[in-house]
């Protein structure tokens, strides 16, 4: 039987991105048969956040989002990264037998030094936390977006470092990544990978004129609807194709690959990909609000969520300590 694991990190308000490369997968792998549990990264989100209340708020925001877009809690555990400070203990077993070289070649640490980030050690470590998140349940199935695949990867060295030093304790996880290429690099509005850190994201419950401005912000060039074009290449396609059914879908295409008097120019794509969006999350929109009205539903969620996942983790680092001599 597989155990599903994945977290997101409450660094801000989830996006089109996040959804789509993300979250929906998550959900959607909780009809697989397997124990399945998904966590806010909050000692992650710590890596860069110094505004307490912030923080506060927004592990709420992920963890309402994860409820209202239909995580389903009878089947899915939903909890608190800090709630289980086992993960720390593993995390500090797991350093002990990592070499500094591995965690040197992470992409997004590098990543971060070319954008100019000084560095904590926290940063620096920031995937030794992330093995301990998904070796401390047994994970074996980890749904990812592609930015994350290495560090699943890293996961399974240091898994295998103290197998390998101390016996099987650890499971070997796997990735898994959305279906599509679309889905897992989702376009922000200006063309690039969609990311909070560039603001060029849409924030998956905006609506009403907010999202409209939004949507009319998305990049195009200056042909006429009348030439013919190769619909892939335009951002507004992108769009509908995230929320359009394929049979409206299609239409779309021919008339834009035709041109002519009937084709549709990039505002009427716009437009169409707003109201299809707005109509997507509208159920989730609503639930969001119930949740939003009622803080003890989410409290309640996350206190016995972070009960059912410190049991997990507590065993794994049982198991860990004993292997290597601490106990
Ligand atoms: P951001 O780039 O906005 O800071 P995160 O790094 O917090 O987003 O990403 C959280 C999750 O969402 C990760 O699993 C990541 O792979 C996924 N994700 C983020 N942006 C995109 C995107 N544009 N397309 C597909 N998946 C994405
Ligand atoms: N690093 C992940 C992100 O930025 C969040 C995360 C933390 C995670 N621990 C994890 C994802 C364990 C999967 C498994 O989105």
């Amino acid at each position: 039987m597989n155990t599903f694991l994945s977290g997101l990190q409450s660094t801000g308000l989830l996006h089109l991105g996040n959804y789509f490369g993300a979250i929906r997968q998550h959900i959607a792998a909780v009809e697989e048969e397997g124990e399945h549990f998904y966590f806010i990264a909050d000692y992650h989100a710590l890596t860069t956040g110094r505004d307490a209340e912030l923080m506060r708020e927004r592990v709420r925001e992920v963890a309402i989002s994860y409820m209202a877009l239909g995580l389903d809690l009878d089947r899915a555990t939903l909890f608190r990264q800090s709630d289980v400070p086992e993960v720390c203990e593993l995390a500090w077993m797991l350093s002990c037998v990592t070499g500094m070289g591995l965690l040197e070649r992470a992409h997004s640490y590098k990543d971060k030094l070319a954008q100019g980030v000084q560095p904590s050690v926290g940063l620096f470590t920031y995937p030794i936390l992330m093995a301990a998140d998904i070796l401390a349940y047994d994970s074996t199935i980890v749904p990812v977006g592609k930015d994350q695949v290495q560090h699943v990867e890293m996961a399974q060295d240091m898994g295998g470092y103290f197998n390998g030093a101390f016996g099987e304790v650890f499971m070997r996880p796997e990735h898994r990544l959305a279906q599509g290429g679309l889905h897992q690099r989702v376009q922000g509005i200006d063309g690039k990978k969609m990311s909070k850190s560039y603001a060029n994201d849409i924030w998956i419950f905006e609506n009403g004129k907010r999202l409209k401005k939004r949507f009319g912000k998305i990049v195009t060039d200056s042909r006429a609807p009348e030439e013919p074009k190769d619909p892939a290449e335009l951002l507004p396609f992108r769009f509908l194709e995230l929320f359009l059914d394929s049979a409206e879908l299609a239409q779309w295409e021919e008339r834009v690959r035709a041109g002519g008097a009937e084709a549709p120019g990039y505002g009427h794509m716009k437009i169409r990909a707003f109201e299809a969006m707005e109509e997507y999350f509208a159920p989730a929109r609503a639930l969001r609000e119930e949740f939003l009205a009622d803080p003890g539903e989410v409290d309640r969620v996350l206190a016995l969520g972070a009960e059912k996942a410190r049991t997990r983790a507590a065993a794994t680092r049982d198991r860990a300590l004993k292997a290597c001599g601490l106990r």
